[in-house]
């Protein structure tokens, strides 16, 4: 019988450092793009892509994420008090009736594959997604993860969203070495770390999103240390390549460095532009930008 993916795990614990001041009492994964948190963009993906249980991997001041999920009575109260109906629907229906919000605290920050173990409980025995909220994909549709959806639902097995980036930028990504299957889908052969550009096997870099089939849970139990002393989800994706097929999937779409400051205005630019209520104003006021 085909399996399905039903939960997306999102680890939310990194310190944000690269943003200080502005992520020191708030996560990261709150920055706004426009008017939505980067979280949110992230979760709303998960829904379209048929996701309905979204598992947080929080860390200490992470309680705005949860709050963000959760009814807020007052706000509520206040904007019916007022008749504000269509900013109530929008605080309302931020995450639809059907999803369940699930919540693990990750107790020390021992890297992306260390967050992704503290959910196994929760994720049990079937294939999930992860979704890296700092990676911001726009494919205009359905969302990045739909499409890996879509190649599980074919496959079944575990798939990782790629691009290629400048080969000078290999230190920055988990990098893959793959064969290719059919258009824009790769067997993968070798899942490198963070290499330095002479040493990377390729320049196709994995962002934040994954499917992943439960044996990883089997090497992330004991996968040793790796790059920046961190438990690293890539070594034990590396590990599960001996026992099963890993699929490397270049997704259509723009991808968004949010994790840096740089990719972080280019998002907000380009999603100012794209908003329907400031779209042609932010327009106007670029072109007006005389810049040297
Ligand atoms: C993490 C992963 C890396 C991946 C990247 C995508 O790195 O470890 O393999 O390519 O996310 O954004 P981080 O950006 O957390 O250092």
């Amino acid at each position: 019988m085909k399996k399905a993916i039903r939960k997306a795990v999102f680890p939310v614990a990194g310190m944000g450092t690269r943003f200080l001041p502005a992520t020191k009492a708030s996560p990261k994964e709150m920055l706004p793009i426009v008017d939505k948190p980067l979280i949110q963009y992230a979760v709303e993906e998960a829904v379209a892509a048929g996701i309905d249980v979204m598992i947080f991997v929080t860390g200490r001041s992470k309680g705005s994420i949860t709050d963000h999920f959760d009814k807020a009575y007052e706000l509520e109260t206040e904007l019916a008090a007022r008749g504000k109906t269509e900013t109530l629907k929008i605080v309302q229906e931020i995450v639809p009736p059907h999803v369940t919000c699930v919540y693990i605290r990750q107790a020390e920050a021992l890297g992306l594959g260390h967050a992704v173990n503290c959910a196994k409980a929760v994720v049990g025995d079937e294939p999930f997604a992860v979704i890296l909220a700092d990676d911001m994909i726009d494919d205009n549709h359905n969302g990045c993860l739909s499409q890996m959806v879509h190649v599980f639902d074919e496959w079944q097995c575990s798939i990782l969203g790629v691009e290629q980036v400048d080969p000078s930028e290999t230190g920055s990504y988990g990098i893959v070495k793959a064969h290719s299957v059919e258009t824009n889908l790769g067997k993968v052969d070798q899942i490198v770390e963070k290499p330095k550009p002479a040493e990377a096997p390729s320049n196709l870099a994995v962002v934040g999103r994954y499917i992943l089939t439960p044996a990883i849970f089997d090497k992330l139990a004991y996968v040793p240390r790796g790059a920046g002393g961190e438990i690293q989800l890539t070594d034990a994706i590396a590990m599960l390549l001996h026992d099963e097929p890993v699929l490397a999937h270049e997704f259509h779409g723009r991808r968004y460095d949010c994790g840096s400051k740089l990719g972080y205005l280019i998002a907000s630019v380009e999603q100012g532009l794209k908003h329907h209520e400031v779209s042609e104003q932010f327009r106007d006021y670029l072109k007006g930008l005389s810049l040297d």
